[in-house]
């Protein structure tokens, strides 16, 4: 079968590979009809997230149709069409029956205290084979497959693989409730996934702080109020915007592949700072391999977290789910400490919350198809992983037909979405 398999930092490739057999009973194979490509990824192909696996195939969001189960799998069959969690968890455990299966204690074959499993990551976090290929293997496949309906197609589903769930576990975590002020920074997929999750929990205002002028766009055509940080110092900015008060809750969706503003008060703010910078970006990614402006690794990892605990309000919240590998140690702690923050975190419980969302999308209350912004076909992945490397203007998130352009829903294809979810409900109907 075809799959994108990484060889190394700045190099990954499409190329034949033995498809997966079942090994343990509660496996699945899962053929899988569309993936995609997500900033998780890039994270490996720049190096800010070491530990990869020559060989590995890559990617961890897939919609498909199960093609063969487990003796033990008793709740699917053959010919069923699903969603696959990027998360891998056994259900059985003390940490998957609370909801938290990100940290489940079985999954892992390093041990209970080895990390979140998903798909197509480094050696610690399972080892798994990833989902940009024809078929994958799914482990504990009876509790993390989730049943799709027929009203929820391809282009909504891939979305609800990660970034929803991803996007509303940093709504939740950020604890935004009724009438809050909220504060996005990151406008790719699971930024722009969020202001949606946080208008449905309740935020009143959304403001959205990025550099890249068509993302902040999109987020503007979701009617968020937006901040580009190569035009205004974005801490400053919401100040101005709150009444110099700052935001309720901040949603990190950038994390360690921050960028330094390029120009602009934001910039010359920093300017003091490079060498700071440039230390932990050295320290987080030993190993670079930039081909001219792709696969450049983020060249301020602390930025995002600097700025979200200084644009939060006192006694206010900070959602992180932009992902920081175990090799970054620098947080503003004694900044966060001062104002009284919560400070909340950690690996998308995607498992949690993916059932709950299929419904949501189905109803019509959340519609995500337009944050597609691209569809690709399997054979193309790697210029298109290096076109969304370069954040090109109209690649805010990619998708991959695995079967052709069957699997394409109608009106997608190359053109693709506005970038603009809809959501029907608003304020507090929506929180749960
Ligand atoms: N916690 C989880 O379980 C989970 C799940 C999925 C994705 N993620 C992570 O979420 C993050 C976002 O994912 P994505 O697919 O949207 O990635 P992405 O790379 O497409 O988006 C990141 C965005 O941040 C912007 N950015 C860079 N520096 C910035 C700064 N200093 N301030 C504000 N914005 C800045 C970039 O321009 C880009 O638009 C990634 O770190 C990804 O690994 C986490
Ligand atoms: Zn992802
Ligand atoms: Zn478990």
């Amino acid at each position: 079968m075809k799959a994108v398999v990484w060889h190394g930092v700045g190099d990954i490739r499409v190329e034949e590979v033995p498809e997966p057999k079942i090994h343990e009973p509660y496996d699945a194979i899962v053929r899988i009809t569309s993936s995609a490509i997500c900033g998780t990824d890039l994270h490996f192909v720049r190096g800010t997230m070491p530990g990869m696996k020559e060989g590995r195939i890559l990617g961890h969001e897939a919609v498909g149709i199960v093609e063969e189960v487990g003796a033990g799998v008793r709740n699917f069959r053959p010919g069923d069409r699903v969603v696959v969690p990027s998360t891998v968890a056994c259900g059985t455990c003390s940490y998957c029956r609370a909801g938290y299966y990100a940290q489940c204690d079985n999954a892992n074959p390093g041990g209970r205290r080895a990390g979140t499993v998903f798909f197509g990551g480094p050696e610690a976090a399972g080892g798994l084979d990833g989902l940009q290929a024809e078929y994958a293997r799914i482990p504990y496949a009876h509790v993390g497959l989730v049943p799709l309906p027929d009203t929820v197609d391809d282009a909504q589903a891939i979305l609800l693989s990660d970034i929803c769930p991803t996007a509303w576990f940093g709504a939740r975590l950020a604890e935004i409730g009724s009438g809050d002020t909220v504060a996005i920074l990151g406008a790719g997929p699971v930024g722009q996934a969020a202001i949606a999750c946080a208008r449905l929990q309740g935020a009143g205002r959304v403001i959205v702080v990025d550099g890249v002028p068509d993302r902040l766009d999109l987020a503007r055509d979701q009617h968020a109020e937006t901040v580009d940080f190569n035009a205004e110092e974005p801490v400053e900015a919401a100040l101005d915007l709150t009444g110099g008060i700052g935001v309720d809750r901040v949603i990190d969706a950038v994390g360690v592949d921050a960028q330094r503003p390029a120009r602009g008060p934001a910039a010359e703010a920093l300017a003091g700072q490079a060498e700071e910078f440039d230390r932990e970006r050295d320290e987080v990614a030993p190993e670079q391999r930039p081909d001219g402006d792709t696969w450049v690794p983020g060249d301020a990892p602390s930025l995002a977290a600097r700025w979200a605990v200084r644009m939060a309000a006192k006694a206010g919240t900070v959602g992180t789910i932009g992902v920081y590998p175990p090799q970054v140690g620098h947080y503003p702690f004694g900044e966060a400490f001062m104002k009284n923050l919560t400070l909340r975190m950690g690996n998308c419980n995607h498992r949690r919350y993916l059932p709950r969302l299929v419904s949501v999308v189905a109803s019509g209350e959340l519609d995500p198809t337009p944050l597609l912004t691209r569809w690709a076909e399997v054979p193309d992945a790697v210029e298109a992983y290096r076109t969304f490397d370069r954040r090109e203007s109209g690649w805010t998130k990619v998708a991959l037909g695995v079967e052709g352009r069957g699997s394409v829903a109608p009106g997608l294809g190359e053109a693709a979405g506005t970038g603009a979810a809809t959501t029907a409900g608003t304020g507090e109907t929506g929180r749960r």
